[in-house]
C-alpha cells in the first residue's frame, strides 16, 4: 500500500483534497479501522481530529512519519514529546479560531444568565401564559467581574466581549503573576489564581490542558468563588473538576455552569443531564463555516510545508 497522508475524515472546505491533488496517496479511513492501522507503516503525514488521540504506539508503527496535523488549536491529544524526539513536525490551527471560540462562550454566559434554553423549552412547550413580572428573571453582568483563565488570544477576545457588556475581566495565567494584560481596548489586572476566583462573578476558562492545569479547577478552588458564579468553559474537560462542580451547583453555591467541553468526551457524566442551570453544548466552539475551512487551510498548508 502507498501512503503518503493518511486522514480520517473529509474537511470543511477545499483544503484536504487539494493537498491529496497536490501530493497523491491521501487514504481517508475510519480512525484505528483495520485500514488506518494498516496504512500507518506507509504515513508520511497522519491528520487526526481533536476528538482522535495519537499515541507513542502510533508514531511506533509509522517509521516514516514526517508531520502529525491536528484539526485543531489544541494538541493535547497528541505524544508531543515523541514527536519532538523523533523530529516529527506537529501542526494545528492556532490564530483562526480566536473569535469563533470567544463567540460561543459569550453565547454560553449570555444563555445562562438570560434563562435563554429554559425560555425556549418554555415557549415551544406550549404552557406559556404570557408576560409575569418574576418569569425566569436572570442576572445581570454590567458591572461585575469577569476572572478568566488564559491570557492567550481567546482569552483577551473574551475579555474584549465581556468588556463590551460592562463587565471587568481579569485574567490568571500560567506564566506569570501580577502585571496588566493589554486585551485591546482596555488593560485587565493579572492576578494569582486564589484572588480571581474569590472575585468572579464569571469564570471562563481558556487555557489549554496540561500538566499544570489539569484538575486546575478542583473543590478547593471552586469553592473560593463567590456565592451564585457562573462557569464557562470552552477550553477543554479535564481543566475544571465536574463532580465538584455538580455538587456546588446542586447545593446552589454555583450560579450555573455552562459547558462546551467535558473530561472523556463524548461521554458525559450523566449527572449533568439533571443538573439544575446548565446549558451544555457538544464541542462547537471553532463550529462555523468560515473558521473550519480557515482551520482545513491552515493545517493543510503546514502539512504541504511539512511534505517538501
Ligand atoms: C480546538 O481547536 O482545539 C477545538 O477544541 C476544536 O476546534
Amino acid at each position: 500500500m502507498s501512503v503518503r497522508i493518511l486522514a480520517t475524515s473529509p474537511l470543511v472546505g477545499p483544503a484536504l483534497a487539494d493537498l491529496g491533488a497536490r501530493f497523491p496517496d491521501l487514504l481517508l479511513a475510519p480512525f484505528r479501522s483495520a485500514e488506518w492501522n494498516a496504512a500507518l507503516g506507509e504515513t508520511e503525514v497522519l491528520v487526526a481530529l481533536v476528538s482522535e488521540s495519537i499515541t507513542e504506539a502510533d508514531l511506533v508503527a509509522a517509521p516514516r512519519l514526517k508531520a502529525v496535523g491536528t484539526y485543531s488549536v489544541g494538541v493535547n491529544h497528541l505524544p508531543l514529546q515523541a514527536c519532538q524526539a523523533r523530529g516529527i513536525q506537529v501542526v494545528n490551527t492556532p490564530g483562526v479560531l480566536t473569535d469563533a471560540t470567544a463567540d460561543l462562550a459569550l453565547a454560553l454566559l449570555l444563555a445562562l444568565t438570560r434563562r435563554v434554553a429554559e425560555g425556549e423549552v418554555l415557549v415551544r412547550s406550549g404552557e406559556w401564559k404570557g408576560w409575569a413580572p418574576d418569569q425566569l428573571l436572570g442576572t445581570g453582568l454590567a458591572g461585575k467581574t469577569c476572572g478568566i483563565l488564559g491570557s492567550g488570544p481567546i482569552g483577551q477576545a473574551f475579555a474584549r466581549r465581556t468588556w463590551a457588556l460592562g463587565m471587568v475581566p481579569v485574567f490568571w495565567d500560567r506564566d506569570g503573576l501580577g502585571g496588566e494584560v493589554d486585551f485591546g481596548p482596555a488593560r485587565a489586572r493579572r492576578l494569582i489564581l486564589s484572588d480571581l476566583l474569590s472575585s468572579s462573578a464569571v469564570l471562563s476558562i481558556h487555557c489549554p490542558l496540561t500538566d499544570q492545569t489539569r484538575g486546575l479547577l478542583d473543590r478547593f478552588a471552586l469553592e473560593l468563588l463567590p456565592e451564585g458564579a457562573v462557569i464557562i468553559n470552552t477550553a477543554r474537560g479535564g481543566i475544571l473538576d465536574e463532580p465538584a462542580a455538580i455538587d456546588l451547583l446542586k447545593a446552589g453555591r454555583l450560579g450555573g455552569v455552562g459547558l462546551d467541553v467535558y473530561e472523556g468526551e463524548p461521554k458525559i457524566d450523566p449527572r449533568w443531564l439533571l443538573a439544575p442551570r446548565t446549558v451544555l453544548l457538544p464541542h462547537l466552539g471553532s463550529a462555523t463555516v468560515e473558521t473550519r475551512t480557515a482551520m482545513a487551510s491552515l493545517l493543510c498548508d503546514g502539512l504541504a510545508a511539512a511534505l517538501g
